[in-house]
């Protein structure tokens, strides 16, 4: 996000907050994570648009999405004089991790367990907005396991009951063709996402994106969107009824 567009976002937030909303922000550290691989020659791996973690991986996880990213989010909202406070899976016993089908060849990835909504609710009472950083202890071991964050903000809007789900991209949300903007799609049913990534044309990291919106709709989350960090304005709209 360049600046202003943060501060487009921003007042989204401010406006929202402003209306009493309970909102919970979940973030990445994509590139983030894949610049601290490429400082000490590590490779990044990704299958299907999910990070392959290593447990050498895991420790450049950990400083940038708990550290660098969260930190980052929370003091934007600062700024503006929101207050914000960052949390993992871990604090307050907030959500626990389970383990992923695929987790065999993904290494420490795990899907969001058991959610306690304990803390973020006493937030929302102080009139705090929760950041996310999508890490959380393996049921069991506690070993600290990444959930992709678009997994990370399905399994938690539909275990807190969201009325709202958006998830903020780069190319706006789904596209026919990937390099195409004018082929942005306003609705996407499932039987039509999976032809789309069975034929290649939604991929890397719009896979687990389209598949985590389907899966928070089926499961009764009200609205579910993908749009554009560059027309923040979408999230007002969605969540005052008015559809994008
Ligand atoms: N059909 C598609 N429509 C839009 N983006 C797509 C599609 N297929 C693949 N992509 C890719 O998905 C990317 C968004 O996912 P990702 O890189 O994980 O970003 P983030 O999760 O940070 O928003 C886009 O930048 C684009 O390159
Ligand atoms: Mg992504």
């Amino acid at each position: 996000m360049g600046t202003r567009t943060q501060d487009r976002w921003l007042e989204e937030i401010i406006q929202l907050a402003r209306e009493g909303h309970q909102l919970l922000i979940v973030h990445g550290a994509g590139s983030l994570i894949t610049d601290a691989l490429a400082r000490r020659q590590a490779q990044t791996v990704f299958i299907d648009g999910q990070r392959v973690t290593t447990p050498e991986v895991m420790e450049d996880v950990i400083r940038e999405m708990r550290g660098t990213a969260n930190l980052e989010v929370v003091s934007l909202c600062r700024r503006v004089g929101l207050s914000a406070v960052g949390l993992s899976g871990a604090d307050g016993g907030f959500f626990d991790a389970a383990p992923l089908s695929l987790s065999q060849q993904l290494g420490l990835v795990g899907q969001v367990g058991t959610v306690h909504s304990a803390l973020v609710t006493a937030l929302w009472d102080l009139a705090m907005i929760p950041v996310v950083a999508p890490l959380a202890p393996a049921v069991g071991s506690g070993k600290i396991l990444n959930i992709n964050g678009d997994w990370a903000a399905s399994g938690l809007a539909q275990q807190l009951d969201a009325d709202v789900l958006l998830y903020y991209t780069d190319t706006g949300g789904v596209r026919m063709d990937a390099d195409d903007a004018a082929t942005l799609l306003t609705n996407l049913a499932e039987s039509k996402a999976d032809a789309l990534i069975a034929a290649g044309r939604i991929s890397r990291g719009m896979i687990p994106k389209v598949r985590a919106a389907l899966a928070a709709s089926n499961k009764g989350v009200g609205w579910v969107g993908i749009g554009s960090w560059y027309h923040p304005e979408m999230t007002t709209q969605v969540v005052g009824g008015k559809e994008m």
